[in-house]
C-alpha cells in the first residue's frame, strides 16, 4: 500500500523506513530503525529528489508510482551518492527511461564507480549557483563537500522556500506516519538518535557543516527535508542551534559522564565511588557508562554532549584496555575538541594506562587534561577516601 505524505502543495515524501536492519552502515545499533528520506516535485515537470536504500524499494516504488499518477518522470537529483540514497538509481532509469539525472561532476564520477555507468547520455551536471525550471519552481544547486562526502550538494527550491538538506539534519529513527518533527516530541524522543547520528557520522566535517550553515543562511528557508528523519516546517532555531554548536564542538550540557572499563568490576566501583562523591558535592545529571556494554556510537554522542569527561581504565598488556583505546582512537577520528578531561586508571602491578590515554588525549584540540588522577592498585583501598575527594574536588573546581 502506498504511504505518502504533501510537505507542500506540490512537494511530497515519498520515502519509506526500515525497522529491520539492525546496524546502519553495518556499523551503528538503530533499534528505532531509520528512514530513507525522498521527495517528489510535481510541477510542469517532474522531480525526483534522491532515491531509497535497496532495503526498502518495494515501498519506494509504490510511493513514488502513486504520487505520479501516470505521469514520467523528467529528473531525477542526486544530491547524495551513498548508497543509502542513491541505490536505486539504476531502477529509476530503466523505470522511467525519459528522466534526467541531475548532479555535480563529483557525483556522475562515483555513479560510474558504483553503477559502472555514468548515465553520460541523460546526464544534467550541475554546479555551485546552477538553478533548474520545473515550472513554476526554480531548483537551486548549492555544493555541500563533506557533508557527508566530496559529492555531497543541497538543493533549494525557491517558491515554497524547501531546503533538500541530503544528510544535513538527518537522524536515525524510522518515521512513524508523523513525518514532522512539529508531531513528534522531538526534544523527548529524537534528540539523542539525532545527536548519534550528527556526531558519528558527520562529526569528523564540523568545519564542512559551519560553510554550509553559512550558506544556508543566506537563504529564506520555511522547510528543511533531510533525507532521514523528520522534515522541519516549524522552529528550524531548534535544530539549527543544534547544529551550531555540535559543528563548533561546543557541548550542549555543562555535565559530567564517566566512561570506565573494567575487567573484574573494580574499576567499576571505583568510577562508582567518583560519581557519588560528585553528586555528594552538588553535581548533578552525572552519567556513568560501562565501555565494554555501551555502543561506541552512544558514547561519542555523550562525549559531544557533556562539558566533562572521566576515563577509568585497567592498563592492559602495558597500554590502554582495548574497548577505551577504540573509544579514544574514535574520538580523534571524529575530531572531538574543547572538553575538560579526568583520568583514573588500574594496574595490579604495573599502572600506565592514565599516561597513555593523557597522551592520546592530547593529541585532540583544545582539550583541559586534569593533573589530578587517580590510581588503584587492583581495587580501591580505603585510604584512598581523602584522595577520591580530592579527585572529585578538582574536576567541581573545573566546572
Ligand atoms: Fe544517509 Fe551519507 O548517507
Amino acid at each position: 500500500m502506498y504511504n505518502v505524505r504533501n510537505v507542500t502543495d506540490d512537494i511530497v515524501w515519498v520515502g519509506a523506513s526500515d525497522r529491520r536492519l539492525a546496524l546502519f552502515e553495518n556499523i551503528f545499533p538503530i533499534p528505532r530503525g531509520v528512514s530513507y528520506n525522498s521527495y517528489v516535485l510535481l510541477d510542469e515537470k517532474t522531480v525526483l529528489l534522491d532515491t531509497v536504500d535497496a532495503g526498502v524499494a518495494g515501498q519506494f516504488f509504490e510511493n513514488l508510482e502513486h504520487v505520479l499518477g501516470g505521469r514520467k518522470l523528467d529528473y531525477l537529483v542526486v544530491n547524495h551518492m551513498e548508497p543509502d540514497h542513491c541505490a536505486m538509481i539504476g531502477d529509476i532509469v530503466r523505470r522511467y527511461p525519459e528522466v534526467q539525472v541531475v548532479g555535480n561532476a563529483k557525483t556522475f564520477t562515483m555513479m560510474k564507480q558504483f553503477f559502472g555507468t555514468d548515465f553520460a547520455e541523460r546526464a544534467v551536471t550541475v554546479k555551485e549557483g546552477d538553478t533548474l525550471s520545473s515550472g513554476k519552481h526554480t531548483l537551486h544547486f548549492v555544493m555541500a563537500p563533506m557533508v557527508h562526502w566530496p559529492e555531497a550538494m543541497v538543493t533549494y527550491d525557491e517558491m515554497d522556500k524547501v531546503l533538500f538538506s541530503a544528510d544535513g539534519f538527518g537522524t536515525f529513527g524510522a518515521l512513524n506516519g508523523n513525518i514532522f518533527a512539529d508531531e513528534v516530541d522531538f526534544d523527548r524522543d529524537w534528540l539523542d538518535d539525532a545527536r548519534r547520528y550528527y556526531t558519528n557520522i558527520v562529526g569528523k566535517y564540523g568545519a564542512s557543516v559551519q560553510a554550509l550553515l553559512k550558506k544556508a543562511a543566506g537563504l529564506d528557508i520555511a522547510v528543511i527535508c533531510p533525507l532521514h528523519g523528520p522534515v522541519w516546517r516549524e522552529n528550524l532555531d531548534y535544530i539549527l542551534e543544534k547544529y551550531q554548536k555540535w559543528s563548533t564542538y561546543e557541548s550542549e550540557d555543562q555535565a559530567v559522564v564517566i566512561m570506565y572499563a573494567s575487567m573484574y568490576g573494580n574499576t567499576a566501583s571505583a568510577a562508582d565511588a567518583l560519581a557519588g562523591r560528585l553528586a555528594a558535592k552538588g553535581v548533578k545529571k552525572i552519567a556513568v557508562y560501562d565501555v565494554s556494554n555501551t555502543h561506541v556510537s552512544e558514547l561519542i554522542s555523550e562525549i559531544f554532549r557533556a562539558s566533562h569527561l572521566v576515563f577509568a581504565a585497567p592498563t592492559y598488556n602495558a597500554g590502554i584496555y582495548p574497548v577505551m583505546d577504540n573509544l579514544l582512537s574514535d574520538m580523534k577520528a571524529l575530531a572531538v575538541q574543547k572538553k575538560t578531561v579526568a583520568l583514573m586508571e588500574n594496574g595490579t602491578w604495573a599502572a600506565m594506562t592514565a599516561k597513555q590515554m593523557r597522551e592520546k588525549l592530547s593529541e585532540l584540540k583544545d582539550m583541559t587534561i586534569l593533573d589530578a588522577q587517580v590510581t588503584v592498585k587492583s581495587s580501591m583501598a580505603a585510604d584512598q577516601a581523602d584522595e577520591l575527594e580530592a579527585f572529585a574536588d578538582a574536576i567541581v573546581e573545573s566546572m
